[in-house]
C-alpha cells in the first residue's frame, strides 16, 4: 500500500495580498514561538503569515475549507473538495495556489485531523505534505518533530471508519496515525478485529502518566497495530475538553482540523482560533455545505475578524480569520 502524492510547486507560485490585519499579526508575532515567517511561505503567500503558540491546556487550533462562491463545499456528483478549486477552469494556477495553501497549513500543524465520513468521501484524502520545499521548511524553521503532521482520524461511533483507506497504511512514507474514539467505538473497533488495533485509554486527567505510552503508540506502533485513543468515560461520546488537553501533553502545539463537521462541534465550545476560507468564484449549487445540524442564533452566534485577504487573478480569493466568541455591539 502507500504512494502519498507528491508534487513539487511551480517556483512561480505567488497570491497578492490585498489586506492584512498588521495590528493583530504583530500581537501573533508576540505569542508565536518561531517569530518570523518561514522565506518560502511569505513569499508565496504574499506576505507575514504567522501562527501563535499553544495554550497551557490546549494546542492552538484552526481550520480551512475550499469554497464555491455559493458557500458549497464539494460538488455533488463527485464530493472530492479539492476540485472546487483544480475544475475552476478560468484560472488553473489559483487552483494549485489553493492546494498550496493547504499544505501551507499543514506545514504549520503537529497533528491534522480528519474524520470518518470524510475519509470515505475521499479515498486518496491523506493529510501529509507533497512538496519537499515545504517539508524542509517545516523542518528548519519551525522546528517539527516529523515531516508529516500526525494524521488523527476522530469518530465517537466507529461505525463508518474505513480502515483499508490509505491513511491507515502508510507508515513506511514516514505517515503517523492516530484513530480517537469513545468507549463504544472502543467495542465496536473490537468486534470487527481487535487485534488490529493498540487501545490506550485516558479516562480522566488523573491518567496522565499514560501519555508516554500513547506517544510510543503512534510514533512506533508495533505489528502493524493501529493506535486508537480512548477519551474519557462517556459511552457514545467524547469529551472533547480531555482529547485536546491530552494532546498538548503529548507535545502537539498546533492542531490543524480539515473536518467540516468537527469545524462546526470545536466553535460550537468555543475551541476553534482561526478559520481560513479559500473561495474558488465558481456555482457548485447543491446541498453539500458546512454546518448542517450546527445552527447558531440569531442573537447568539460566533464572529470572525480577517486576518489576511489575497487573490489570485479575478477567480480565487484566500481569506484568513480569527474567531471572536464574545462579540459586543461597537459603539
Ligand atoms: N471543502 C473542503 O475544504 C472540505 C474539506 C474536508 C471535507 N470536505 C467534504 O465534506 C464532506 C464530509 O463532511 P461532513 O461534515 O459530512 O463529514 P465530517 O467532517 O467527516 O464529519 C463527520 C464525521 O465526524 C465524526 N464526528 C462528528 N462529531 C464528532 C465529535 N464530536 N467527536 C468525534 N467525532 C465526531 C463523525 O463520526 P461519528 O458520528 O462516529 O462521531 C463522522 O465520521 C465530504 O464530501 C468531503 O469531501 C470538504
Amino acid at each position: 500500500m502507500g504512494s502519498l502524492y507528491r508534487l513539487a510547486f511551480p517556483e512561480e507560485l505567488r497570491m497578492t495580498r490585498i489586506f492584512e490585519n498588521t495590528a493583530l499579526l504583530e500581537e501573533f508575532r508576540g505569542r508565536s514561538p518561531e517569530g518570523q515567517t518561514p522565506p518560502e511561505i511569505s513569499r508565496v503567500y504574499g506576505g507575514e503569515t504567522l501562527f501563535p503558540g499553544p495554550y497551557g491546556d490546549r494546542p492552538y487550533t484552526y481550520c480551512s475549507l475550499v469554497c464555491s462562491l455559493d458557500g458549497r463545499i464539494a460538488f455533488e456528483d463527485d464530493p472530492v473538495s479539492p476540485l472546487l478549486a483544480r475544475n475552476n477552469r478560468l484560472d488553473p494556477e489559483g487552483g494549485i495556489l489553493n492546494f498550496w495553501s493547504l499544505m501551507m497549513q499543514r506545514t504549520h500543524a503537529d497533528a491534522c485531523l480528519t474524520a470518518a465520513r470524510t475519509l470515505a468521501a475521499e479515498p486518496e484524502a491523506t493529510l501529509h505534505i507533497c512538496d519537499d520545499k515545504l517539508i524542509r521548511q517545516r523542518m528548519d524553521h519551525l522546528g517539527k518533530e516529523l515531516e508529516h503532521p500526525l494524521n488523527i482520524v476522530v469518530t465517537r461511533s466507529a461505525r463508518e471508519v474505513p480502515l483499508d483507506h490509505k491513511i491507515f497504511h502508510s507508515l513506511e512514507e514516514g505517515l503517523h496515525v492516530l484513530l480517537v474514539t469513545s468507549q463504544a467505538g472502543r467495542r465496536r473497533l473490537e468486534e470487527r478485529d481487535g487485534r488490529r488495533f493498540r487501545f490506550i485509554e485516558i479516562a480522566s486527567r488523573d491518567d496522565e502518566h499514560r501519555i508516554p505510552e500513547l506517544r510510543q503508540a503512534y510514533m512506533f506502533p508495533e505489528d502493524n497495530a493501529c493506535p486508537v485513543l480512548v477519551v474519557g468515560t462517556l459511552d457514545e461520546n467524547i469529551d472533547t475538553g480531555l482529547f485536546l488537553w491530552i494532546l498538548r501533553r503529548a507535545g502537539i502545539g498546533r492542531l490543524f482540523v480539515e473536518a467540516p463537521q468537527y469545524m462546526y462541534h470545536l466553535i460550537e465550545e468555543s475551541l476553534l482560533d482561526e478559520f481560513f476560507v479559500d473561495f474558488s468564484l465558481l456555482f457548485a449549487g447543491g446541498g453539500i455545505i458546512a454546518g448542517m445540524g450546527h445552527a447558531f442564533g440569531s442573537k447568539d452566534h460566533p464572529h470572525s475578524e480577517l486576518i489576511s485577504v489575497a487573490v489570485h487573478r479575478q477567480n480565487f480569493l484566500y481569506t484568513r480569520h480569527r474567531m471572536v466568541y464574545d462579540a459586543t455591539t461597537s459603539p
